[in-house]
């Protein structure tokens, strides 16, 4: 019969990886506590007019890569490509412009988007999210990197760049859309069918193309971050001004416009020449206009989400075990009815006592042990219970020793060799 496998760009996350994803999340969790954000479990399944209205239309996201379905009801659904889109559903949802002045709220999940599979690049991936309602001054803007830097020091990722521009607001946008549109067709023949698609619709998402020659062409393009408005200037200059004071250095990059067309104003990416094609493992960015686009009150808003499958690429695994290990190896059924008093005293002391379910030989058993990488074995069989004792055996010197056949005893004498 043929195997049922996991269906393309959907992976288990097991041992080293995942235990690397908790570290990801409980170093993430610390700054978050300390930042004031707080934690929302949102849907993975949305109205697909949710992310179409949010993400926008022109998009990748929406145009080809998202997982949409008909349910038996005759609505359309998807599986959230990103977090951003239901966080600010939720915002609205649970009516919070109206209850605090500023909203700080993350979330972690898994996201799921229909591309091409790769190394770094999944169709279920996972996301920490973090997003800040309410704040239009920049101070938030370096607080985020701030957060990010601090993430980033703590996981001990060295080699990262953090790329910001500034994409600017409806109106610096308008006003350069013609110059864009003016300078690229005069391009149009070096240009690919997206780009030229992308001429017509939203010419701002020709610097997104990943196509060798169109990135040829952007090269020599004005740049929005040269035509910002006096506002969107000021803003930026005030959020390096911050930066700068929280020690911590960015690289401007003039092409980054991001795959999502909600953002305004501050974006950034941070990138690493250690993942390969994909580099970006933290992206984000404002999003001034998206609150209200979506039917509230206006609000500000910005956030960044970690993709922690290649945040994870970029940490090492943890060195060694963590505590020592212990193991009762029982030869008998007199011996075997030791078992459970010896457990329930190990648990009530929080001590992991390993062992094998069904008994064996002692040979076996201590082969057992040894796969396991024990530090230290109990020995019960018949002879041992008529003289009422226990052996223990040290593995890493081979020697042992007897000790008297009481749990309490025992757990004792297990307390101080695990934690000496
Ligand atoms: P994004 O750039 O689309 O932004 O995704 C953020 C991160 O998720 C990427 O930098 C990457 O690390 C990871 N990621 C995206 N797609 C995949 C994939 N197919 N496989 C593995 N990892 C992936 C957003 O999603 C925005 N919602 C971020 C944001 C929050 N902006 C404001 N607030």
């Amino acid at each position: 019969m043929e195997k049922i496998r996991t269906l393309r760009g959907f992976r288990d996350i097991i041992g080293e990886e995942l235990e690397k994803f908790r570290r990801i999340e409980a170093v993430f969790r610390k700054y978050c506590d300390l930042l004031g954000f707080r934690e929302v479990e949102l849907p993975v399944l949305e109205k697909t007019d949710l992310f179409v209205r949010s993400i926008g239309d022109t998009t990748d996201i929406v145009e080809k890569e998202m997982f949409t379905f008909t349910d038996i009801g005759g609505d359309s659904l998807t599986m959230r490509p990103e977090a951003t889109a239901g966080m600010v559903r939720s915002y609205l949802q649970e009516g919070l412009y109206a209850k605090e002045r500023m909203t700080k709220v993350f979330t972690i999940g898994p996201m799921f988007r229909h591309e091409r599979p790769q190394k770094g690049r999944y169709r279920e991936f996972h996301q920490i999210d973090v997003e800040v309602f309410g704040v239009k001054e920049p101070l938030v803007d370096a607080e985020l990197i701030w957060m990010v830097h601090m993430l980033l020091n703590e996981l001990g990722v060295e080699r990262y760049r953090i790329e910001v521009n500034s994409v600017g607001c409806k109106t610096c946008r308008e006003s350069f859309r013609n110059v864009l549109i003016d300078f690229f067709e005069t391009k149009k023949g070096e240009l690919c069918e997206d780009c030229l698609r992308r001429l017509e619709r939203n010419p701002l998402r020709i610097f997104d193309c990943k196509n060798e020659q169109c990135i040829r062409v952007t090269e020599d393009s004005p740049f929005l971050f040269d035509s910002l408005c006096g506002e969107c200037r000021d803003h930026f200059e005030l959020f390096e001004r911050h930066i700068e004071g929280f020690g911590i250095a960015l690289n401007i990059n003039k092409r980054l416009v991001r795959g999502l067309d909600y953002y305004t104003k501050t974006v950034f990416e941070v990138t690493s020449d250690d993942l390969g094609a994909q580099k970006a493992f933290i992206a984000g960015g404002r999003y001034d206009n998206l609150v209200e686009e979506m039917g509230g009150p206006a609000t500000a808003g910005i956030g960044f989400a970690v993709g922690v499958e290649r945040f994870a690429m970029l940490i090492a695994p943890r060195e060694g075990k963590t505590g020592k290990l212990c193991f009762f190896a029982f030869v008998g059924d007199q011996a075997r009815d030791h078992l459970i008093p010896l457990l329930k005293a190990c648990a009530a002391q929080g001590i992991n006592l390993l062992y094998s379910y069904e008994g064996k030989s002692l040979k076996s058993q201590m082969r057992y042990a040894d796969n396991l990488k024990c530090d230290f074995v109990f020995i019960l069989g018949d002879d041992e219970i008529q003289k009422g004792i226990i052996m223990l055996r040290d593995m890493a010197g081979a020697v042992q020793h007897e000790l008297p056949l009481d749990p309490e005893k025992i757990v004792a004498e297990l307390k101080r060799l695990t934690n000496p």
